[in-house]
């Protein structure tokens, strides 16, 4: 609906509106699904001479003639306004002396934005807290800082502003948390863009893009999870993943051979620690060139990965986009041909350097090159590959950025690399995840870098270079954390650090801290310290093989939580603050996460330390190793050695587990334990005659083969797990579905 010069407003929802300023309809990189017919957006009669209003159920938004909008929500609290004062910005502007006396002492000058073409400015109330925004660096509160969404592959070490405004990932897409209120906003738009939360001035922020029109959308909802429940609605959801994917990784830039891989899986069994992927980084390839492998130190990718899956470890393979300029390569030859690579304004392949020196570009925005992309994966899946990582695709590129006006001419809509550079990343594994999709027939393993809004339905992310700093463990959480926000479930740091030299101390506490992340990966860059679970001590291999037991042992409670993202939208990874939204004391929590809701884990990310302050919100939580029950609300002191990273579990909780696995193989999984953890602290009392029941526990747990998309056609098992202290032997199972033949044979309850 037309409500002023050059703005519409669509409902996508009675709490989603769509706010443009072009009728025309382009497409959408994100928004992949028709979202149909809007529905119920009404005019309201009588607001005035100069406005326009408009109602869904629940939101009004009154519009002036300028396009000013405010919005409320239907108890007519006011959500969100455009500013309307004047803009006067808090910093003080270098003058150009200035900024280069900085800069020769090498200092980085900030610099100001490129001129937007539009820029939506909101006011700042006071009260706001900022999550979301993809991968940027920093802490969950992203008020107060600035960042530019424009995919940059940047080596130096990862720290706030203004270094590190732009990353890997460009994720417009942002929550406003009041004390009253929440909504979220997504501008899809895929051009440089600039996201202001509140730097420039303590009264408004703003976001805007070089090019592209205005097009955002408005999500509103009662709480944190209803706004990534629309957004996720909009954009997709992550699909099941095969379960092993859910497994301890393990990768090195790079393992230099067949045999050297052969012994690290050996390394894994000897050791008797739970494994199962190896990643094969660059040097597999015969000189980089992308779908071969080195021919003298990776003969027989097949022959290799039959004999480590004969150990339960699967292969998965980096695929970068550059790929190689050399005449008789079989993927430069057939691009050339078929005219698949990026073109300069002249007309001629762009050619630029990336690990195989002179590169091309495939431009995946054609639907063409898509599928012969995807058709390459079959190389690898023939030879038994089980994944693929796509690195380096922001694009990343040695000689200087790619022009903004490299031609990506597409199936029929010739687009500059401006508009394409930050959807290349998303394209790129669309291609893979469908590649594979249609060749391997199992769920399709895929790794990026880089990433658009939407990426979460091909691949999982990984946050790219971070080094083995404390600060950059210390970030890791709200890192993945803000990512889950941000519609990306499955989401993994690289465990120890990638650049510089890791520690046995730092790779202990960072397999703590990482221990429930969804992608559970350990890698590092050539030139460092090597860090495999087993090369320092033995404290830190007992506490490396201590956490992946742990993990593998709460596998059906992370694949449980997949399968709830795969209804919500809901991550894997929480902040406190999704569940506990009315407890200010979660609203800025940076050093705890939830893993679904029901487990609570406070790492320990201090050198040295050997205690910590662990924030408990309300209710009851047990001491996951020393079984004590905590009241919540508060904070407590926990003595935390080396090998202890707190954790705690809600009480009220059934969570599943499997006992003993070294790898994961679905088929061979026959029995499920229940760890129930009583709401009652008269834990006696449980299966007690005499006493009164207060609570009934319940748990939703999903079962299905584990590999491919047979659950699509119904077969898996729903079951519901019920707890009730009335019952002579405490648990009921109940079949909400049956469908899967694969059923436990055996089920057993333990009370904790
Ligand atoms: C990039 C990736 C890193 C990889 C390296 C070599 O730096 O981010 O993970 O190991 O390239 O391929």
């Amino acid at each position: 609906m037309k409500i002023g010069e050059n703005i519409y407003i669509d409902a996508i929802t009675d709490r989603i509106l769509r706010i443009h300023s072009s009728d025309t309809k382009t497409g959408s990189f994100a928004v992949e699904e028709d979202l149909g017919l809007k529905r119920g957006l009404r005019e309201i009669t009588g607001a005035g001479k100069s406005v326009t209003a408009v109602e869904t159920d629940y939101l009004t938004v009154y519009a002036e003639k300028d396009g000013t909008l405010k919005i409320y929500d239907k108890r007519q609290k006011i959500l969100c306004a455009d500013y309307e004062g004047e803009q006067e910005p808090e910093i003080q502007k270098l003058s150009e002396e200035e900024s280069e006396q900085m800069r020769q002492e090498g200092h980085v000058v900030h610099a100001g934005e490129d001129d937007c073409k539009f820029r939506v400015v909101k006011k700042l109330f006071g009260d706001e807290v900022i999550y979301g925004l993809g991968d940027k660096t920093g802490f969950l509160n992203k008020k107060g800082y600035d960042y530019i969404m424009w995919n940059s592959d940047n080596p130096d070490p990862q720290v706030e502003n203004p270094t590190f405004r732009a990353m890997y990932k460009s994720i417009p897409f942002f929550i406003v948390l009041r004390e009253e209120s929440v909504y979220g906003i997504f501008m899809d738009n895929t051009y440089k863009s600039y996201f202001d939360m509140g730097f420039e001035s303590s009264q408004y922020y703003s976001f805007g893009a070089v090019e592209g029109e205005l097009d955002y959308y408005f999500i509103a909802g009662d709480t944190i999870a209803d706004i990534v429940e629309g957004y996720t609605g909009l954009t997709g959801r992550a699909p099941l993943p095969q379960m092993w994917t859910l497994g301890y990784h393990q990768s090195r830039w790079s393992y230099a051979s067949a045999e050297e891989v052969l012994c690290l899986a050996k390394n894994f069994r000897t050791y008797g620690i739970p494994c199962d992927a190896i990643h094969l980084d660059i040097d597999y390839m015969d000189h980089f060139k992308v779908f071969t492998n080195n021919e003298e130190t990776f003969p027989s990718l097949e022959k290799l990965s039959d004999e480590l899956s004969q150990m339960g470890i699967k292969l998965v393979t980096i695929i970068d986009p550059g790929t190689k300029a050399e005449e008789g390569y079989h993927m430069y030859d057939e691009g050339m041909e078929n005219g698949y690579f990026a073109k300069d304004a002249e007309g001629n392949v762009y050619h630029n350097a990336v690990w195989p020196g002179d590169s091309v570009f495939p431009d995946f925005t054609s639907k063409k090159v898509r599928e012969w992309w995807g058709n390459q994966t079959k190389i690898l899946t023939e030879q038994g590959i089980r994944g693929i990582w796509n690195d380096m695709n922001e694009p990343a590129s040695f000689k200087g950025p790619l022009p903004e006006d490299i031609v990506f001419s597409g199936d029929d809509l010739p687009r500059l690399h401006k508009e394409v550079h930050n959807v290349y990343g998303h394209l790129m594994a669309k291609a893979t995840y469908e590649g594979l999709k249609k060749h391997d027939g199992r769920r399709p393993f895929v790794i990026t870098r880089a990433c658009y809004s939407g990426s979460q339905k091909y691949t999982t992310v990984w946050t790219g270079d971070n080094q083995s700093l404390w600060a950059h463990l210390q970030m890791s959480i709200p890192q993945m954390l803000n990512l889950g926000m941000s519609g990306m479930p499955i989401v993994g740091t690289d465990i120890g650090g990638f650049g510089a030299h890791t520690t046995p101390e730092l790779l202990s506490r960072w397999i703590e801290a990482a221990c429930f992340s969804p992608l559970f990966r350990n890698h590092s860059a050539k030139d460092t310290r090597r860090q495999e679970p087993w090369v320092f001590d033995k404290e830190t291999l007992d506490i490396n093989r201590k956490y992946i037991e742990l993990r593998y042992k709460y596998l059906p409670y992370l694949y449980d939580l997949c399968y709830e993202e795969t209804k919500t939208g809901l991550p894997v990874l929480r902040p406190l603050v999704m569940h506990y939204q009315q407890d200010k004391n979660t609203w800025e929590c940076n050093d705890e996460y939830l893993v679904g809701s029901c487990i609570l884990v406070a790492p320990v990310t201090q050198q040295g330390a050997r205690e910590r302050m662990v924030y408990l919100p309300e209710g009851i939580w047990v001491d996951y190793w020393t079984r004590e029950r905590i009241t919540g609300g508060c904070y407590i002191l926990k003595e935390a050695p080396l090998n202890i990273c707190p954790l705690y579990v809600k009480a009220g909780s059934i969570l599943p587990v499997y006992e003993g696995l070294h790898s994961i193989e679905p088929e061979h999984i026959k029995a499920l334990t229940l760890e129930y953890y009583p709401e009652s602290t008269k834990k006696t009392a449980i299966f007690g005659r005499k006493q009164e029941v207060q609570e009934e526990c319940r748990y939703v747990h999903y079962q299905d083969n584990g590999i491919d998309f047979a659950y699509e056609n119904g077969e898996y098992n729903l079951y519901e797990f019920i707890f009730s202290e009335k019952r002579s032997n405490g648990l009921k199972v109940k079949m909400l579905h049956e469908g899967f033949e694969g059923k436990y044979q055996d089920i057993k309850a333990v009370v904790c």
